[in-house]
């Protein structure tokens, strides 16, 4: 009998391995039976292949284990590889030995089920071609993105996730009872982040990051993992610099090593070739002057809206008639102090900030927020006055200003923003294997 632990393998190698005789270890992904034959489609990680199981050609246990066989068994095979044109992948194999390693019970995804109910059944869903070829892409850009800043000197750090205050707005945070007292779910790692500055001097920390946001949209997510990069010395044009290579060094990555899985996505390569610095970069106050010209529609009414004015933030619809045309991401740099974080340096207008949106092409929307700093006390304070923040909360942040200051700037990317983007997936939940959503926290 075939061992649990003999050596596999790969779907895809054993594709190209015409004549030879191999074992792989998969799953049942499609079977069906006729005249004494069983074919079965096995899955692996790497790909699928088709068995053909030949009753007057295995044991008779071995026959009978395959035709009880319900779809998402595990299996191991034994057999030799045959080139065939017609095959899904080219080749199949002729089995000469298979052991059902667990059969189980009937797997309870069919063909053409509902959205909602493959996200009550997620746990088996990401066995789906689509899910492990997302994965698998998430995956590969978490490493892309990594490479890139640890190729340019940055330490990889590790904020706390529970806090006792915001450190964006605040107006979205998750409660958390902390043995009586009141603490929260991190919003973003980017106070944290700071106070590494002063050690590490450029840092980066990879973490979740948490929204209470009502926001029912396909870009939404209520926990996120949120790559937050963290330098000395940097102002907001040097860090806009960063942000473009950092992004563009993703999108060639994927491009130089990802092109089967672009293709199952319908994802040009060519697209994604573009994607090379330098991004295109309007002030806000010029986004508002092409948004007014253009036109946003509202999307409620669908209706033209009013024309827009200064400081109004911008929805999915303001984000989409910027970027419908474009290539490659933008960047919306100095916005309305009213509507930006507490920790945004004033600009000499005295009426911005500066700070960087970058949006990515063709309407999938706001990929990265970033700014400058207040590095100096009197205006940190002034600023946190003016606002009505409770200093108390932020003691620490407060005293970063106390002890060898130095201006310094970052960054927060979303990281399933990015893949949604790059796989050109319709529903960021498709970027996360467990997607938190406003109404879903289960599986
Ligand atoms: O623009 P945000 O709120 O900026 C910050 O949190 C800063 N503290 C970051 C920093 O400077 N270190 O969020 C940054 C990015 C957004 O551009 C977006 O890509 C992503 O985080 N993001 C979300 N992704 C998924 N679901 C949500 N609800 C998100 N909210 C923000
Ligand atoms: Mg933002």
């Amino acid at each position: 009998m075939l061992s649990y632990f003999v050596k596999a393998l790969e779907i895809s190698k054993a594709l190209g391995s015409d004549g030879k005789s191999v074992v792989i270890k998969g799953w049942t992904y499609r079977k069906r039976s006729s005249g004494g034959k069983t074919f079965v489609i096995v899955r692996d990680r790497t790909g699928t292949i088709q068995c053909i199981v030949d009753k007057s050609k295995v044991k008779e246990n071995e026959w009978n284990e395959i035709e009880k066989a319900y779809l998402e068994s595990s299996i191991i095979l034994k057999g030799k590889v045959r080139k065939d044109e017609r095959a899904p992948g080219g080749a199949e194999i002729d089995v000469e030995e298979l052991r059902v390693v667990h059969n189980g019970e009937q797997f309870p995804i069919t063909e053409y089920q509902s959205p909602e109910f493959l996200l009550d059944v997620r746990h088996l869903w990401l066995r789906s071609q689509k899910m492990i070829k997302a994965m698998e892409m998430r995956s590969y850009m978490f490493k892309y993105a990594r490479k890139f800043l640890d190729g340019k000197g940055f330490y990889e750090i590790t904020p706390p996730l529970l806090t006792k205050a915001g450190g964006e707005t605040g107006a979205n945070l998750f409660e958390v009872d902390y043995f009586g007292t009141k603490a929260f779910l991190t919003e973003s790692s980017q106070l944290y982040a700071e106070a590494m500055i002063f050690a590490l001097e450029k840092v980066y920390s990879f973490a979740p990051s948490y929204r209470a946001e009502k926001s029912r949209t396909t870009k939404h997510l209520t926990e996120y993992w949120h790559l937050e990069p963290e330098m000395a010395y940097f102002d907001n044009k040097r860090s806009m610099k960063l942000q473009e290579q950092l992004v563009s060094s993703i999108a060639n990555n994927v491009v130089k090593n990802n092109e089967d899985e672009l293709k199952f996505f319908g994802v040009e390569k060519d697209a994604l070739a573009k994607i090379k610095p330098p991004f295109e970069k309007i002030t806000y106050e010029k986004a508002i002057a092409i948004l007014n010209e253009k036109g946003v529609i509202n999307p409620e009414t669908k209706q033209k809206k009013e024309r827009l004015e200064w400081g109004a933030d911008f929805g999915v619809e303001e984000e989409r008639v910027l970027t419908e045309d474009k290539d490659k991401p933008i960047f919306v740099y100095n916005w309305p102090v009213e509507i930006k974080a507490f920790y945004m340096p004033l600009n000499k207008d005295g009426k911005t900030v500066a700070c960087a949106d970058m949006l990515a092409p063709k309407g999938h929307g706001e990929i990265i927020g970033g700014s400058e700093r207040i590095w100096k006390l009197d205006q940190l304070t002034e600023k946190m006055n003016a606002l009505g923040l409770n200093i108390d909360n932020y003691k620490w942040y407060v005293d970063l200003r106390k002890y060898g200051s130095v201006p310094h700037a970052g960054f927060g990317l979303g990281i399933e923003r990015v893949i949604k983007w790059m796989l050109n997936l319709d529903h960021i939940r498709d970027a996360i294997p467990f997607p938190r959503l406003i109404n879903r926290i289960e599986p």
